[in-house]
């Protein structure tokens, strides 16, 4: 097995050579500015220790990762009880696909993919207001990270608010399938409000522990719980992609359209990598392909 440090350090210099970035989501206006020239990777290891390269003090927009925190809150309220609202199997369709939705009854095929992630967002409101669902997601968040400085990116929600037509319109198909408890106002303002924290590579490396199950890790689900979270990541984590992200990288994982992607070696190491130009299924282009170079290096692999 390489030398982590050195491994790190090697796929920051790699990535900075290579002169394509990739494309910044243009949907989310305040996303569309952020520079794609920037690469992060933290690794944060079950013996405690954590090891970076890059820029991994710069925060940034989390977005879809959070459905893994989301989801963990969700089923630790109402257990599997969610399972009669969302589906455990790959879409095969983009992450903000609306057909298989109409065609499925109004009932989506995983709780990633965003129409699954509104009802998993919904089902952790419940009656309360958005406020308090927020509080406890960030909560959860930060205890995990074990830093009180993660902070939800305001202009990044109002902003995805102002744009967000296709998440309205599966929104509204899920109420229209009496799949939604609360309006699709208040369920998309919670969920656009959990998709705009922001977090750096370190603080979303340290948060991934809780999906660890070692000793010392934060324990905030239980280890069948973690199991599987781990499955879904692997089988849904990358939603069109997550064929090839299982292929290539060969361990699970959950990506966001800032560009972030987290990803879990069962039992030794919560990996962040930040690169916010993507790839053309939304996950980021240069996080996927230093994420294939560290587990073939590292030999981490859960097959
Ligand atoms: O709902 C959306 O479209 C965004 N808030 C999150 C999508 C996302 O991160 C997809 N991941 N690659």
């Amino acid at each position: 097995m390489s030398d982590l440090p050195s491994v790190l350090q090697r796929l920051d210099s790699d990535a900075r050579a290579d002169a394509d970035w990739g494309q910044v989501a243009q949907y989310i206006p305040q996303l569309a500015q952020v520079d794609p020239a920037q690469f992060a990777i933290s690794v944060a290891l079950a013996d405690g220790s954590l090891h970076e390269a890059g820029a991994c003090e710069v925060p940034f927009s989390v977005q879809s990762i959070t459905k893994v925190f989301t989801l963990a809150i969700a089923l630790g309220r109402s257990g599997d009880q969610l399972w009669t609202r969302v589906g455990r199997e790959p879409s095969g369709r983009a992450f903000n696909s609306i057909v298989q939705l109409e065609q499925e009854a109004g009932r989506p095929r995983n709780p990633f993919i965003n129409a699954g992630a509104i009802v998993t967002t919904d089902e952790v409101l419940g009656a309360r207001a958005p406020r308090e669902a927020l509080a406890e997601i960030i909560r959860f968040v930060r205890t995990a990270a074990g830093s009180d400085d993660i902070h939800i990116n305001e202009a990044v929600a109002a902003s995805e608010t102002a744009y967000g037509h296709r998440n309205f319109a599966l929104a509204h198909f899920l109420a229209a399938h009496d799949n939604l408890r609360n309006t699709p106002e208040k369920a998309l303002g919670t969920y656009f409000h959990h998709c705009a924290l922001e977090m750096t590579t370190s603080q979303l490396a340290m948060a991934g522990r809780f999906l660890l199950d070692a000793p010392g890790m934060p324990h905030l689900v239980s280890p069948r719980r973690i199991r599987r979270l781990n499955a879904l990541m692997l089988t849904c984590g990358h939603y069109d992609g997550s064929g090839d992200f299982a292929y290539r990288v060969g361990i699970p994982g959950k990506s966001g359209v800032g560009g972030g992607i987290l990803a879990i070696v069962p039992g030794q190491a919560s990996i962040a990598v930040w690169s916010p130009g993507l790839n053309r299924y939304g996950n980021s282009h240069k996080g996927t392909e230093a994420l294939a170079k560290l587990t073939s290096e590292m030999d981490w692999s859960i097959f």
